[in-house]
């Protein structure tokens, strides 16, 4: 494809923000021909933030879809609406980048999965952990023997709670903290060992009054897996919404000869105080006075804007992603999620039946 990659974006609040920044950094790469939301000022403030010129304003994905003239439907609506968005957009012959979760059933994320394989098309699954150039170092570091062989990880994603309604709800979401934020440590892990996991034991919160904090949220606002791989190595998985003070993303990895501590929201260059406060710091502050550290290019490091440059490049090469972020890795990290929460409801180990000995 020697032309510009063609998005359909639905969705004009948070997560397509994100996207919308990724796209912007290669603009001779990409055309923004749509953008979709309900709520069309939401769709103008985005494209005038971003700069976005001769795009469609639609509030409604089906007319968007049928319309469109795209090469890729980019979704970041709510999860409930990622099965009937990515059926819609490859029934019509389109490629689909997907936000995490995969869907909020296993069973919606598999045919998900199989449609697309059916019509020879493409999900991209948005895994921003696996752009971050942190995380793509460390692994670099863990490959190279620097550390040794690896044996631990520990990782976590942990806040005090999602701004979006949906998440109050499992119907519209799929779960709690761990469907929400646990899906990154999981998603990379299960992206470092090929999905090859073997075991899996967890705990979870109750939700609603049996959550710690979040008593009117239906899912756990806690929640904490161990898991093993076939190759032996072990994981502390996290997430919660009952941490104060800024998203923590950390990773820590430790093998026979050393050790790696990755820290992508807490690592900036800059170490500063601040009376009135900054502008921002990092994702989900409380606040911004006192001493804190604020973020540099938040996104970059994160790993959307690697993440968004990687599907562009796939689109255009009509080449599937990297492990990690294709479309069957959002279905085994949503079927790993969902064998967390029947762990933790029936306090029971699982295997993996899928895994051949
Ligand atoms: N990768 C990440 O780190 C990350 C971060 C945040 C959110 N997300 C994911 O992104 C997705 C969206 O989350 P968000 O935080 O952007 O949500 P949000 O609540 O901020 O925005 C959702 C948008 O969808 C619009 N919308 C809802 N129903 C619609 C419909 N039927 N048709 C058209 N527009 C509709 C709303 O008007 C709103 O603007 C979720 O799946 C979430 O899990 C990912």
């Amino acid at each position: 494809m020697s032309e510009k990659v063609k998005v359909l974006l639905v969705g004009a609040a948070f997560s397509a923000d994100l996207h919308a920044d990724g796209y912007a950094r290669i603009p001779d790469r990409v055309e923004i021909v749509g953008i979709v939301d309900k709520a069309l000022d939401r769709v103008h403030a985005l494209a005038d933030k971003y700069g976005f010129e001769g795009y469609k304003a639609y509030d409604d994905y089906k007319t968007a879809i049928a319309e469109a003239d795209c090469d890729v439907v980019d979704i970041c609506l709510p999860n409930f609406l990622h099965h009937p968005v990515a059926m819609a957009a490859l029934n019509k012959g389109r490629d689909v980048i997907s936000e995490k979760p995969l869907a909020t059933k296993v069973e919606d994320a598999r045919e998900m999965v199989e449609t697309a394989q059916k019509l020879g098309k493409h999900i991209y699954y948005a895994e921003d952990w696996l752009g971050s150039p942190a995380l793509r170092k460390a692994r670099e570091l863990v490959d190279s023997g620097a550390i040794g062989e690896l044996q631990f990880v520990r990782a976590r994603e942990c806040h005090s709670g999602s701004h979006s309604p949906f998440a109050q709800t499992i119907e519209f979401c799929g779960g709690g903290a761990m469907v929400h934020l646990g899906v990154h440590p999981v998603g990379f892990m299960l992206a470092l060992k090929n999905n090859r996991w073997k075991e899996l034991v967890a705990l979870t919160s109750g939700g609603g009054e049996s959550n710690l904090v979040h008593k009117t949220m239906e899912g756990e606002d806690w929640a904490g897996a161990l898991m093993r791989f076939d190759d032996g190595t072990t994981a502390v998985l996290e997430a919660n919404y009952v941490t104060l003070g800024g998203m923590e993303d950390s990773i820590d990895f430790y093998g026979t000869k050393g050790c790696l501590h990755v820290d992508l929201t807490f690592s900036s260059a800059i170490q500063g105080f601040s009376i009135p406060g900054f502008d921002y710091t990092v994702e989900k502050a409380e606040v911004t006075t006192g001493w804190s550290k604020p973020a540099v290019d938040e996104r970059y490091n994160l790993g959307y804007v690697a993440e968004i440059e990687h599907f562009v490049e796939c689109v255009a090469e009509d080449k599937d992603a990297d492990v990690g972020l294709r479309g069957v890795d959002g279905l085994e990290t949503l079927e790993v999620i969902n064998l967390i929460y029947k762990s933790s409801r029936e306090g029971i180990r699982i295997t993996n039946s899928k895994l051949e000995n």
